[in-house]
């Protein structure tokens, strides 16, 4: 008989006998990272949605903090999903002693199901938040789906800018005081992927810093019509010029081919964001977030990435490796690689390794003793990816799929590849984050072998290292 397992991570953000699903609100202060998320306090599946609250010094240690932003049943509702900004120069006017206001933006969705915008303000650092009594600061406009108000501050104008999702498309708003709010422009008709509603924007400039150019970055996450089921995170990059955003070219870019990377959106403040934004998703995908079998607690979030700007022939493109390294004074493991002996592997760990491929396919699948697998292989005559986790424990509500991404065939002969296992995820980072996968599996046991199968004899995969994680 085997035991039911708890699934419980060892180093992704998760919130003990709680139902969590978006980040929110990210904002960096002080050497401190605010993560807050859509939480319901009161049970483990989606419901009653209030913003809790946890900080972190180091990207991996979260400690929890008292619920931020309470659901208002009687009044403007459920705390909706939204971003948060610190106002150095207390543009919203909310300090009074020459404290600095965190400004959170957040939609609240009423019994009637009609969403508003509102403001919080917090002139403790995030610690408690009041909010706004003039609320809402954007009506609804006569629309079902209008939520997820994120704001970003447009350096060249000296105004406020706020993405709020209508839809399938966005809204644009400026402000000069967070608080009176008028509409610039519409994004999105006509263009990018449209196989569902559009969620949680995020539109803000980076720098390149091989080409020193700005451009801006517009991340929509789309539910359902994501490349392999369900909900995923598509993105744009264009220009803004203080009215409109307007896309590069007409190509669909997705930011994490994987079934479950959703909802992100990137901190307000941290170092150096004008060359790189970190970014963190939820690590679930609508399709069957309610039913996972991690049924003492459910959602948990990516590991934080770090989005750069990178140019290619024409356009530009975005690179999202792992902002975060396993600590290195843990067992860092070198193999010598041989067909015959599967490697035996840790439970939480990272993992990198080369391979380079001509032609055919080499495969990473990672077992148990309860004949279930987790399946990646590489394969340069088709060029693709495929990571199938049909094998690999539970399979109800489209969670059978098996996950494709295309690669080119000069990445074939050239990968990089970075992953993290942890209890019930695999994060698989391709070339510095050029290509992502995020994928959730619930095996019964442990993966507790490697194998590598590979199709040619010629050795194509090299310097695997492992990094296991330890408190
Ligand atoms: C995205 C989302 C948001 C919404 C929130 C509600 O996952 O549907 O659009 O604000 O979750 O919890």
């Amino acid at each position: 008989l085997i035991e039911q397992r708890s699934w419980t991570p060892q180093y992704h953000f998760y919130k003990p006998n709680h139902w969590i699903n978006d980040p929110n609100g990210l904002f960096f202060l002080n050497g401190t990272y605010h993560l807050f998320f859509q939480l319901n306090p009161d049970d483990v599946v989606w419901g009653n949605m209030h913003w809790g609250h946890a900080t972190s010094d180091d990207l991996i240690n979260w400690q929890h903090q008292p619920i931020a932003l309470y659901a208002e049943p009687e009044g403007l509702g459920y705390i909706f999903s939204g971003g948060a900004i610190v106002d150095k120069n207390n543009t919203s006017g909310f300090a009074k002693n020459g404290e600095t206001p965190i400004v959170a933006t957040f939609t609240q969705q009423s019994k009637d199901e009609t969403q508003v915008q509102s403001i919080a303000y917090s002139l403790d650092e995030g610690k408690s938040f009041t909010v706004y009594d003039q609320n809402p600061v954007i009506p609804n406009p006569g629309l079902k789906d209008f939520r997820d108000p994120k704001v970003t501050w447009y350096e060249k104008g000296q105004f406020w800018i706020k993405t709020v999702v209508a839809g399938q498309c966005i809204h644009i708003y400026k402000s000069n005081d967070l608080k009176t709010w008028h509409k610039l422009s519409e994004f999105g008709h006509k263009i990018g992927a449209h196989g569902g509603v559009w969620e949680c924007p995020d539109l803000f400039p980076l720098i390149c810093s091989d080409t020193d150019t700005e451009r801006w970055v517009l991340i929509i996450s789309i539910n359902p019509g994501g490349p392999n089921g369900g909900s995923a995170t598509q993105y744009f990059i264009g220009d803004f010029d203080g009215e409109k955003f307007v896309s590069q070219d007409e190509q669909i870019r997705w930011l994490d081919y994987g079934t479950d990377c959703y909802a992100g959106i990137t901190w307000d403040n941290t170092p150096n964001i004008k060359h790189s934004r970190t970014y963190i998703a939820w690590m679930s995908n609508w399709q069957y977030a309610n039913n996972t079998p991690d049924n003492t607690w459910r959602g948990a979030m990516t590991l934080l990435r770090t989005m750069y700007l990178k140019k290619a022939e024409q356009s530009y493109y975005l690179l999202t490796p792992s902002a975060v390294k396993l600590p290195q004074d843990t067992v860092r493991l070198q193999y010598c690689l041989s067909k015959e002996q599967p490697i035996s592997v840790p439970e939480a760990y990272s993992l990198e390794c080369d391979i380079s491929l001509t032609q055919g396919n080499i495969a990473l699948v990672w077992k148990n003793d309860c004949n279930e697998q987790f399946r990646l292989e590489i394969d340069a005559d088709t060029q693709s990816v495929t990571a199938d986790r049909t094998k690999a424990g539970f399979t109800d509500k489209g969670f059978d799929s098996v996950i494709k991404m295309p690669l080119s065939k000069h990445e074939c002969t050239n990968l990089q590849l970075e992953i993290f296992v942890d209890e019930c995820s695999i994060e698989l980072f391709f070339n510095n984050g050029a290509h992502c996968i995020t994928a959730l599996v619930f095996p019964k046991q442990a993966f507790s072998q490697l194998h590598i199968d590979q199709s040619s004899k010629k050795e194509s995969l090299e310097n695997l290292k492992i990094t296991k994680y330890t408190k």
